[in-house]
């Protein structure tokens, strides 16, 4: 294993180009739920159910609870080593990017420089009008909730309380919690078109991703002669666009390195000899794998 991990590290000081592709696993580390491992969000919650602009126009209230939910999760942990790892060689490194399918505006709070970090699903700290005739977004810091008024009502003389909410913060990871029925009027509305809601600016089940975030990807990866190198972390390789940019770094003559806690027949799609899977907690491996070039990680 020592091997591998100084062949890896041989190879990155020699490469040019590096690009890190990110999913779930990579906040795993943090105490963040991935969606399909074990203990997976989609496997307590049937993500069409609340993941899907159908959902949204069927169900607002539950889907920006779920939402509210997930920013309140978010909010609650830290980013973990991995997530300063790739920050540090960002910051090292301007020929680095990161492209991450996670939301959680973790490698945001790791000081990950914004113009090397490519969102490819958004953020749950985002919103964004849901009428397709209005062009309404907003982007978030991430200390207050944008919108207030799903500060649940959590007080004892609220009827839609239930019992199990009242006893802790709501928490909908046990799906016996019934969810009060936030009325259509107090949820957040557009500030610009007056009309429509405002939903997360997450990239939903069946949604194409933001343009500008995909072309500014795609420019990336075309517009450069060679990517010498990609680094797969935590992701189970399912969703495209996302898990097509291993394909198309290939392509572009780059070696690649895996790090994941499982080893599928997905996430081992396509490797080739010289390629390298570290298999393991990406909060451990990253930083030793990134030692060279950012030293010991001091800010833990
Ligand atoms: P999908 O199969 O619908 O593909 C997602 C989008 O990528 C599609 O709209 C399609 O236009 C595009 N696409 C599909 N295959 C492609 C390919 N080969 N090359 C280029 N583009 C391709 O994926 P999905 O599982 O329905 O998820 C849709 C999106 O929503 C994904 O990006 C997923 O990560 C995201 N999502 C986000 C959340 C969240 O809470 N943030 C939850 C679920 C899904
Ligand atoms: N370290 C490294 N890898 C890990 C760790 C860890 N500590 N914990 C879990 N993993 C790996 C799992 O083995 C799995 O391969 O992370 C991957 C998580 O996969 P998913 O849960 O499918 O998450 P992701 O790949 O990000 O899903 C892609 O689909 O649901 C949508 O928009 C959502 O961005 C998400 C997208």
């Amino acid at each position: 294993y020592r091997a591998e991990v100084q062949s890896f590290r041989d190879y990155l000081k020699s490469s040019k180009r590096v690009m890190a592709l990110c999913g779930a696993g990579l906040s795993a580390a943090s105490g963040l739920p991935t969606f399909r491992g074990a203990g997976g969000l989609w496997r307590t919650h049937d993500a069409i159910s609340l993941a899907t602009p159908e959902a949204f126009r069927i169900n607002p209230s539950l889907v920006w609870q779920f939402y509210n939910y997930r920013r309140h999760m978010a909010l609650n942990v830290k980013p973990n080593p991995a997530h300063y790892a790739l920050a540090e060689l960002a910051k090292k490194r301007k020929d680095f990017i990161t492209l991450t399918q996670n939301v959680d505006g973790l490698s945001p709070r790791a000081g990950h420089p914004a113009e090397q970090l490519f969102p490819l699903h958004g953020s749950l700290f985002d919103v964004k009008c849901s009428e397709f005739f209005c062009d309404y977004a907003e982007g978030n810091n991430f200390t207050d909730p944008i919108v207030p008024a799903l500060a649940l009502p959590l007080d004892e003389s609220d009827p839609t309380t239930t019992e199990a909410r009242k006893a802790k913060e709501l928490d909908i990871s046990d799906a016996k919690v019934l969810l009060p029925e936030l009325r259509l009027d107090d949820l957040p509305h557009c500030p610009k078109c007056k009309k429509g809601l405002l939903r997360p600016g997450v990239v939903w089940f069946g949604e194409r991703l933001p343009e500008k975030t995909l072309s500014t990807a795609e420019d990336w990866i075309i517009a450069s002669k060679k990517i010498d190198l990609i680094i797969v972390i935590g992701t189970s390789s399912t969703v495209y666009p996302a898990a097509g940019y291993t394909d198309r770094a290939r392509v572009k003559g780059a070696r690649v390195a895996v790090v994941n806690m499982e080893r599928t027949e997905k996430t081992t799609q396509g490797m080739r000899e010289g390629d390298w899977y570290f298999q393991g907690d990406a909060g451990v491996i990253l930083p030793d794998l990134l030692k060279d070039e950012i030293g010991e990680l001091t800010v833990l």
